[in-house]
């Protein structure tokens, strides 16, 4: 009975130590962003009924629009909805330069996104959960908010606008 040492090539052996060293670096990347600088995905923010949250009047969507909440603070409950038109509500809103505003975004519906044009705030928008992000405006001018998921015929023109006064 013979024995036979199984024969790895250099080549492929080289190439597996680097697979496995880039294993281990980007865990360790993602280790560190994770738990040393504190970079976590979104999580929702509430969950709410999709067949009431436009319409139970304790529910702010069925209001949706700014409140001040603290001098140069808003808060913005804003209702994406795809019936029965594709829109925002309110299409458009108004602050003061400066203004710090976190946006409460969900819909009845379907799934839409909620970009805010200039700034980092970008993200989807689920029925029965509400998405938030809060945005500071340092600069004076007019920021539209757009669809940034395909939801049907309309989501072409499924935008509205912040305007920033000076
Ligand atoms: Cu709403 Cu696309």
């Amino acid at each position: 009975m013979s024995t036979q040492k199984m024969h790895i090539d250099r080549y492929e052996r080289n190439w597996m130590i680097v697979s496995a060293v880039l294993l281990v670096l980007f865990a360790s990347a993602v280790s560190v962003a994770a738990f040393g600088m504190g970079i976590q995905v979104p999580a929702p923010e509430q969950r709410v009924n999709p067949n009431t949250v436009a319409t139970d009047p304790n529910s702010p969507w069925s209001n949706p629009g700014l409140r001040e909440v603290a001098p140069g603070k808003y808060d913005a409950y804003i209702l994406a909805h795809a019936i029965p038109n594709w829109e925002y509500l309110p299409k458009e809103i108004s602050v003061p330069v400066g203004s710090t505003v976190s946006f409460y975004v969900t819909s009845p519906d379907v799934q839409h996104g909620f970009k805010v044009q200039n700034t980092n705030a970008n993200f989807m928008v689920i029925p029965g959960q509400v998405s938030k992000l809060t945005v500071t405006f340092d600069e004076p001018g007019t920021y539209n908010y757009i669809c940034t998921e395909y939801c049907g015929s309309g989501h072409g023109v499924m935008y509205g606008a912040i305007t920033v006064t000076p």
